[in-house]
């Protein structure tokens, strides 16, 4: 059984997370937690907390992009997003996903395109998803030393193939081919594999039988740790809420309460109050008035 650090109270001052600190608590029995981040303010917020792992994820394309889908963020949109997050973010692991078609039309410009998330984007690792058809990307991109973490499961870049946002793995066949989407990837050279959207005894039965840590997104309590999208459980968007996303704060509401009392300080003439001005002397204001009408009598 597998114990929650305790993470209330981060140290100021964490060290900074390695794939090799990832790969140890799965060692020591204990949980990985992982959220994904956007910018240098989300970066800085999710670090400080004290997370073992930032994934700068895709869903920056839906979350923050306002896209209908995450196939259409671009590698330079990727990049932009995982450089703020790395000025905001200094202990945490950082996890670059690769966008759609970076990396499955050819192996050498997967790894290129891999190596440009760690180059431009100083990202530490990255993400990619795909089982055993990507064991030979993996491969390429562990090669050329560059950690890279899976995904399997309900994969959001090919929901055109898988039908839609649907669970994935509830047949015998499905889960064995799951099962084996997983051993590929461990045996390509993936330090951790992400497992989205499966029923959770299969995600337990897929973690029991691999030797490096998984990190489930809808896949219940038996992974090694859980990830989720930041911008769901914090309340910041609202155009579908997933059954595994739990709502940690409301953001929204918070925030439209605010931006209504400012609208309605600014209407009654409340804001800005005496604390919010920068004032001059009597004496040169005096003197500013008289150089005022001065010239305005010529
Ligand atoms: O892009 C993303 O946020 C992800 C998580 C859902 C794992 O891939």
């Amino acid at each position: 059984m597998k114990e929650a650090r305790n993470v209330s109270t981060p140290p100021a001052e964490r060290k900074k997370v390695t794939i090799t600190d990832i790969q140890a608590k799965k060692e020591k029995g204990r949980l990985i937690t992982m959220l994904t981040a956007y910018d240098y303010p989300t970066g800085m917020l999710v670090d400080r907390a004290g997370i073992d792992i930032i994934l700068v994820g895709d869903s920056l394309a839906m979350v923050v992009l306002g896209y209908e889908n995450t196939v259409s963020v671009t590698m330079d949109e990727m990049l932009h997003h995982c450089r703020a997050v790395a000025r905001g973010a200094k202990s945490c692991l950082l996890v670059g996903d690769m966008p759609f078609m970076s990396y499955q039309v050819s192996i050498p410009q997967a790894v290129e395109n891999a190596g440009r998330f760690l180059k431009e984007g100083n990202m530490d690792v990255v993400k990619l998803e795909g089982g055993q058809e990507r064991a030979e990307v993996v491969r390429a991109i562990v090669d050329a030393g560059i950690p890279v973490q899976g995904h399997i499961g309900l994969t959001p870049q090919t929901i055109s193939k898988l039908g839609g946002f649907r669970v994935q793995g509830k047949s015998v066949d499905a889960g064995l081919n799951l099962l084996d989407d997983a051993l590929a990837l461990e045996e390509a050279g993936c330090f951790s594999i992400v497992l989205e959207g499966i029923p959770d005894r299969l995600a337990a039965l897929i973690t029991e039988r691999l030797r490096i840590p998984t990190v489930g997104i809808g896949a219940g309590k038996g992974c090694d740790g859980q990830v989720l999208v930041l911008h769901d459980m914090l309340g910041m968007f609202d155009r579908f809420t997933p059954k595994f996303v739990k709502k940690y704060a409301d953001f929204f509401g918070a925030g439209t309460t605010a931006i209504r009392q400012y609208m309605d300080e600014i209407l009654e003439g409340s804001f800005p109050g005496p604390e919010h001005v920068y004032t001059m002397t009597d004496e040169v204001y005096a003197a500013l008035r008289s150089a005022v009408a001065e010239r305005e009598a010529k």
